[in-house]
């Protein structure tokens, strides 16, 4: 067998091998470039401080952390040539409020970026998305005052939006509990439980072999800038640098969830022949729209009613796929579900065995946050952060929304979308696979909008230095 090539872990941002799950406040600073000279000394003060995942060698666990990462404009803006950018994919370049990038992503109707308060056309030019951690309310204060001191005395910087999280639950505003699936990094730290895969390193991280046993398109800048003998010398182009090596794209989009209508729609579904609410039921329907339990119980395991122990071990709760266990039908987790859509294991055509190998390669690497905020009319919004790391935002982010959670014909169905996230427009259906025959939930509405977004790219340490040079 030959050997996996140890991690970078120094070089490479704490964000891609922690989800910093015991720092429950964060907030999102978005930026603007207003001066060049500025904002490099600005970073070159920042750098010291960014939080890698070599950090999580130490046993004590930071209080807080700090990451950063760029639009393609946002790099132009630190002084990258337009030849340099253009070795960065098309779908980054273009960035997530491009036309095409909508039409792949489904952001249409209220969810067009021109509707959005962040990263829209409208709503100011992205550059620099700047990622705070804390412990606790009050160090998540100290540390965002402290960095935006530095901001506001001349840095060259603006603030364009800026998002606040506390993570106050283990379950998203729905109800169901999030971060439960998720890939492990080989040669990563970490416990790997049960049932997890364990992914080639180039799936989250530029400069190692992916899932294809390939190394993953390189952003490359020209070998004779100055700074640029910091970086290692591309292994394909001798006139060029690696800039992308320990880096990785960040999807961010702000999810708004219409939790009320959720709800709602799941009692007018399941309301008896004399009108009465059951609550149980309304949970059961929203549970095959998930795939999971509220308690994290995959259906899979648990077909019939909720088990919280199930649920809350990690040694348990995602160890299946669906055929090997009996689930090939959909009786237990339907074809349509959130989960077995995003991620579905050993069910693709033409046998399991092929399936598992496609299914391991579009899985994201999922940071996501709650918000919770008052809006003007008095109303509280909820809903997610979704955040999400890969090396190729096309054949992971991307696929995994347009080709399994927003199509139609999704693995044999034929007017469904994820019923849970995708641009339904109350004419699609959900099928419920059931005996003696399917269950057809027509008029399926859309729960959740499209509030901002932008695709980052979150650069390894050395080439966070290199952009500071003048
Ligand atoms: C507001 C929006 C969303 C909600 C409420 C939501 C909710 C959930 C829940 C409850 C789970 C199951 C627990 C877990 O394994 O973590 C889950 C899993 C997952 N979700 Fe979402 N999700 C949302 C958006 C998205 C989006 C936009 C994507 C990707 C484009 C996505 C991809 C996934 C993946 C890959 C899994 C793991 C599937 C598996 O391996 O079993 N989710 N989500």
């Amino acid at each position: 067998m030959s050997e996996v090539p140890p991690l970078d872990l120094p070089d490479i941002q704490g964000l891609v091998t922690t989800g910093y799950a015991h720092m429950p406040h964060s907030r999102f600073l978005f930026l603007a470039v207003a001066d060049r000279t500025g904002a490099k000394a600005w970073l070159k003060n920042l750098v010291p401080e960014i939080s890698t995942s070599g950090r999580r060698a130490s046993k004590e666990k930071p209080q807080t952390a700090v990451n950063i990462a760029f639009t393609a404009r946002g790099l132009a803006q630190f002084g990258m040539t337009p030849e340099d950018v253009s070795t960065f994919p098309r779908e980054y370049q273009q960035g997530m409020d491009c036309g095409d990038r909508s039409r792949v992503l489904g952001d249409t109707g209220d969810s067009a970026p021109s509707q959005w308060e962040v990263g829209g056309p409208t709503t100011g030019e992205l550059h620099v998305l700047l990622l705070l951690y804390a412990i606790s309310e009050h160090g998540l204060q100290t540390l965002s005052d402290r960095l935006w001191e530095s901001i506001s005395t001349g840095s060259g910087l603006t603030e364009v939006f800026r998002q606040d999280s506390f993570k106050h639950s283990i379950n998203e505003p729905f109800g169901f509990r999030d971060g439960i699936s998720q890939p492990a990094i080989e040669g990563g730290h970490g416990v790997v439980t049960p049932g997890q895969s364990v992914l080639k390193a180039g799936e989250f991280i530029l400069g190692y072999v992916n899932e294809y046993s390939v190394l993953p398109p390189m952003p490359s800048v020209d070998a004779k800038l100055p700074g640029s003998d910091l970086l290692p010398l591309s292994a394909v182009n001798g006139s060029r640098r690696e800039f992308g090596r320990n880096g990785t794209f960040l999807v961010w989009r702000k999810l708004s969830q219409d939790v009320e209508a959720f709800w709602e729609f799941m009692d007018s579904q399941t309301r008896g022949t004399d009108g009465t609410s059951d609550k149980d039921k309304q949970i059961a329907l929203a549970s095959k729209m998930v795939g999971r339990w509220p308690s994290g119980a995959p259906l899979t395991l648990a077909p019939l009613h909720d088990d919280p122990q199930l649920g809350a071990n990690a040694e348990r709760n995602n160890d299946f796929k669906f055929i090997a266990n009996c689930d090939a039908e959909g009786f237990a987790c339907p074809v349509d579900s959130h989960i077995r859509r995003t991620n579905p294991r050993d069910t693709l055509p033409p046998d399991p065995k092929k399936s598992n190998v496609v299914s391991e390669r579009h899985r994201l690497l999922r940071r996501g946050r709650p918000y919770i905020q008052t809006i003007p009319d008095g109303k509280k919004e909820e809903g997610i952060l979704f955040m999400a790391l890969n090396s190729d935002l096309q054949r992971q982010f991307e696929f995994v929304q347009q080709t399994w959670m927003n199509s139609p014909k999704f693995n044999g169905l034929f007017n469904n979308k994820d019923p849970l996230v995708s641009d339904n427009d109350g004419t699609g259906c959900m099928i419920i696979q059931d005996k003696p025959v399917r269950i057809c939930i027509q008029g399926m509405p859309r729960f959740v909008q499209v509030k901002g977004g932008g695709y980052f790219f979150l650069p390894g340490i050395i080439a966070l230095q290199f952009l500071t040079h003048e």
